[in-house]
């Protein structure tokens, strides 16, 4: 039964807020087109301390106009260039959300990380935006009362705001584009991955090295542009679904040693697709190689298993067992942090993926 989803009787005004992680990529996505849609197949696990906030007042609006009415307050401050994007984005939701613009919205978001410790904010950012917008949905119409139908919506209004958020859904890991590895996978949303990890995964910790934090040089939309014409780039989409194949599999089975050579190989790729991109960029600094350096080092002395992987910046994500905290927590203070932006770091871990907060 298809509701119509336009509000035709007074409604009580009402408040919703979600709390939702930022995600790490392991396959990473990179080339886009159309509405939002990726190249291939990408997975990623969810983490827990990095998240966004995102609280969104709604009442009835006096008078619906072309434009939604919004006013949006970013760590408690207005933020003119993050609400002309939202406002953006929000118009194009009318598509998905009919009702959006029959509200006034009021929306408050924070981070749980410092706006400037060089951390892509847009997948916890979308993701939370994402579950409010599906909550007023389903506390106005009732439409959203299956989990995994919510889910699936919420996962593709993240999509189209910003790709890598569609992941930051699930609990754990998850999965955005077609791959046989998964049923139900699509390029339209997420699915989740969780329920297929192997234990050790689902506590796996995830140490992100402050290299730099400085806003990126490169946006993302303007690095996935420069897939369109890359030389290699049919050989990366190739190379990224066999990656995915390989490293479900083994992600099932808990091979660490197989795990690490796989996530590494995906992040020297992605850099090295930006390095050999028309123009090219290098995107990390001399210190992310010093810290790639000393973790392999460090793997290759202890035996611990751990490995590295980057995200489009020069911020290495150190991925360990949680075995291997009190170990791989002493190597940081005593060796890495010394190469890291004021010795920053965030101690990260796989998580459980959003929660609604009352
Ligand atoms: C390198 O999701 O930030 O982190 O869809 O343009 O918002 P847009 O891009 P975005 O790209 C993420 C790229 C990546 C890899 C990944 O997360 O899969």
């Amino acid at each position: 039964m298809s509701v119509e989803l336009t509000i035709n009787k007074e409604i009580r005004p009402g408040k919703v807020t979600w709390r939702s992680p930022s995600n790490i990529a392991l396959i990473k996505y990179w080339g886009k087109h159309g509405n939002q849609l990726p190249r291939n197949p990408s997975l990623s696990f969810t983490l827990t301390n990095a998240y966004t906030e995102t609280t969104v007042l709604y009442k009835m609006r006096e008078t619906p106009g072309e434009d939604v009415s919004l006013a949006f307050k970013f760590e408690g401050q207005d933020n003119r260039s993050f609400e002309e994007r939202l406002k953006s984005f929000l118009n194009k939701r009318a598509v998905e959300l009919p009702f959006i613009r029959q509200l006034d919205l009021e929306v408050f978001s924070r981070n749980s990380f410092p706006h400037s410790a060089g951390i892509a904010s847009s997948a916890s950012a979308m993701s939370a935006l994402a579950l409010c917008l599906c909550t007023i949905e389903d506390q106005l119409f009732g439409t959203l009362k299956d989990d995994s139908d919510f889910e699936q919506k919420a996962s593709t209004l993240a999509r189209l705001g910003s790709g890598s958020a569609s992941r930051s859904i699930y609990s754990y890991a998850a999965i955005w584009g077609k791959t046989g590895l998964v049923n139900g996978a699509s390029d339209d949303y997420a699915v989740p991955f969780g329920q297929n990890l192997h234990e050790s995964f689902k506590t796996y910790q995830d140490a992100i090295l402050i290299v730099d934090q400085d806003p990126k040089k490169v946006s993302s939309s303007q690095g996935h542009k420069l897939m369109e014409n890359h030389p290699f780039a049919n050989v990366r989409y190739e190379e990224a679904r066999r990656h995915l194949n390989e490293l479900g599999n083994v992600m099932k089975t808990g091979d660490l040693s197989r795990f690490n050579t796989l996530v590494e190989m995906e992040a020297m790729q992605l850099h090295a697709l930006m390095m050999c991109s028309s123009p090219g960029y290098i995107l990390m600094r001399p210190d992310t190689l010093k810290i790639i350096e000393l973790i392999k080092e460090f793997r290759k002395t202890t035996s611990a298993p751990v490995c590295y992987t980057l995200d489009a910046g020069p911020n290495v994500h150190l991925l360990y067992p949680l075995a291997e905290k009190a170990k791989v927590t002493a190597f940081i203070q005593q060796v890495l942090s010394p190469y890291c932006h004021q010795g920053k770091w965030i101690d990260d871990m796989v998580g459980e993926g959003p929660i609604q907060v009352d």
